[in-house]
């Protein structure tokens, strides 16, 4: 079985008391992970030390960043490298959330810089891809998704690419209540899955984890779930209140 992740992200929300309550409720919630399930907690970067130190010791949860800077060190005043969040053990790190890509302009170019140092130093990448409302109007989704695909993971070579997690969130359901159908999802999981065989080979293909992303809530995710190629969730707002997010967890193949 490939890995199945349900990975919150916090966004720019809670203060450090809340964000550790947090941790500590869903935590303590006593959930039995699967040995190939994990829960993952994309955190603001100053609560990722306390993050860390709470979840260092716990089998199958994993502290994220949200992002980091595509140079190794230097004058980026404001930014966090891929060796800072090593330095910390951190092991996964968000990349190319649509937010970034729209407020912060993140190219599918400079998400290949990011990926590239952040697999340098051993953090996995949750990559994210998905079409904003009007391209899925005109029914281009498959295509644009594939552009992503391709100018941001395909240079890299099989070994690489099996040490990326991808998560598709189609725009137009990020944090509007608005979550694809099962099929929707399933049908972009399953295009998003073949693009890589054909790039890599049916064998890498099968073992990448890809996650749904957009309005993942306690009560759909088990059919989301469930889907044959979705194989947990990236989530926003629903990840904020523990029992949701227990319940998210705990909805995971
Ligand atoms: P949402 O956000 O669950 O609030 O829609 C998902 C995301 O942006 O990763």
């Amino acid at each position: 079985m490939r890995k199945q992740i349900a990975a919150a992200n916090w966004k720019m929300n809670l203060t450090y008391q809340q964000g550790e309550q947090l941790i500590d409720d869903i935590f303590n919630a006593g959930i039995h992970l699967k040995e190939y399930q994990q829960a993952v907690f994309a955190v603001p970067s100053p609560y990722l030390v306390m993050a860390q130190s709470k979840l260092s010791a716990a089998t199958n949860y994993f502290v994220s960043a949200q992002n980091c800077y595509a140079k190794k060190s230097g004058a980026y005043t404001g930014e966090i490298s891929a060796e800072m969040l090593h330095s910390i053990d951190i092991k996964y790190c968000v990349l190319g959330h649509s937010e970034r890509r729209e407020y912060f302009s993140e190219s599918n170019q400079m998400l290949a810089e990011k990926i590239t140092i952040c697999l340098e130093y051993d953090i996995t990448p949750i990559f994210c891809c998905g079409e904003p409302l009007n391209i899925r109007e005109a029914e281009t989704q498959n295509s644009y998704v594939e552009t992503q695909l391709r100018e941001s993971l395909f240079r890299f070579d099989d070994e690489q690419l099996q040490k990326i997690v991808i998560a598709y969130e189609p725009i137009w359901a990020i944090g509007t209540g608005k979550t694809a159908t099962t099929e929707q999802a399933q049908e972009m999981h399953a295009h998003v899955r073949a693009a890589l065989a054909k790039q890599y080979g049916g064998q890498v293909a099968n073992d990448i984890s890809i996650l749904y992303g957009g309005s993942v809530k306690a009560n759909n995710a088990k059919e989301l779930f469930a889907c044959a190629d979705v194989d947990g969730g990236l989530v926003g707002g629903a990840s904020l209140v523990a029992k949701d997010f227990i319940e998210i967890i705990r909805s995971l193949k």
